[in-house]
């Protein structure tokens, strides 16, 4: 058994203010790396700009990132944080935000180095992050985990380096105003996260752990998930837990087949993360050790695989075209790295048959 997760995790009610000398020690200066607007809504902006300056220290914003952010938004976050001499970075929003400030961290404390540095390379050295998610999916505030978009290739590509936040706080009261939408698709990715983490040949006591608890927690949040109840405070912290929990098993085990797949419909089709993954769940599941499928999805709330289907397609159907889908098989196919993280024996075929063609 192993387990590594070297972030400071503070799960709580105001825990960026409560929190804010820890926040404003690691640095001088920080560069807030966020997106246009959802930050600056949901009230997390303020409150990481008002705790910072409590206690003197500085910063500078950088509000450009946009969902799946690209290697050239990284870099412009970097030349902003070398311009004015950021010695910390903050991400604030969804998972595209805080793995914009991974990105950032990194290439700040390498600014000597082009973009390719961040595929090319591994282990480089960053600027200390801390990391405020403000979405229920992504679990980025504690994995090591960033995932860019690369232009060049067409696709979503995770960094080869680790960056971890020293310090994540999350709050269920930034989740309150985010739209319904939002909520489904990033929970669905959380749920993700749980599933591949759970048949994965990295899987062990330590991961099955976060699994299975994160499963449990997702359940207890499924009213909300489905729109039967109106949010509150309280299940909203719950649904960030329960993505937490995600983040730190996939931080263990790394994700698989379905994610693997979701990229390029992501790119090329616009389909949001979690519906992309989501989609490839229940095929993923059907191939797995009957006792473990049977103990996910029933952690999950879920009698079998077909009302798993069911509520996929109910609540973020995705209909890509079936060339894409053949790509994207395609792609995975010629991940060997990839394919070897799956415990199950991945054929050809099989790939294709979870890959919904
Ligand atoms: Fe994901």
């Amino acid at each position: 058994m192993k387990f590594f997760m070297p972030a400071k995790l503070y799960s709580e009610h105001n825990c960026v203010a409560e929190h804010s000398r820890e926040l404003s020690s690691l640095g001088r200066k920080a560069l807030i790396v966020t997106g246009k607007s959802s930050s600056k809504k949901n009230g997390s902006l303020d409150d990481v700009i008002s705790a910072i300056s409590d206690h003197g220290t500085e910063y500078i914003l950088f509000d450009e990132v946009e969902e799946n952010p690209s290697v050239e938004t990284v870099m412009k976050a970097r030349d902003a944080g070398v311009e004015g001499v950021a010695d910390f970075v903050i991400g604030v929003g969804g998972g595209s935000a805080i793995d914009a400030a991974k990105g950032a961290a990194l290439m700040i404390a390498n600014s000597d180095k082009g973009w390719e540095y961040m595929y090319n390379s591994t282990g480089g050295k960053h600027l200390p992050l801390a990391a405020v998610p403000t979405t229920c999916g992504t679990g980025s505030e504690v994995t090591g985990v960033s995932v860019i978009t690369r232009h060049d290739l067409k696709t979503k590509v995770s960094l080869k380096h680790r960056i971890f936040p020293a310090l994540a706080l999350s709050d269920g009261k930034y989740l309150l105003s985010a739209p319904r939408t939002l909520i489904i698709n990033t929970a669905i990715d959380a749920f993700s996260h749980l599933i591949e983490s759970g048949v994965n040949i990295n899987a062990d006591r330590s991961s099955m752990m976060l699994v299975m608890t994160g499963l449990s927690l997702w359940n207890e949040c499924r009213p909300y998930i489905e729109g039967c109840e109106d949010i509150d405070e309280k299940a909203a912290l719950s649904l960030m837990d329960a993505s937490t929990f995600g983040g730190m098993a996939i931080a263990q085990t790394g994700t698989t087949i379905p994610h693997a797949l979701s990229y390029m419909l992501t790119y090329n089709a616009g389909i949001p993360h979690g519906p992309a993954v989501g989609a490839f769940q229940a095929n993923y599941l059907r191939f797995a050790d009957k006792d473990l499928r049977d103990r996910l999805l029933g952690a999950a709330g879920f009698a079998d695989g077909d009302s798993l289907e069911e509520f996929m397609k109910r609540l973020a159907p995705i209909n890509p075209e079936r060339k894409l889908l053949e790509m994207s098989a395609e792609s995975v196919l010629a991940k060997p790295e990839k394919l070897a993280v799956c415990p199950y024996k991945l054929d050809r075929e099989t790939v294709f048959r979870i890959a919904n063609i």
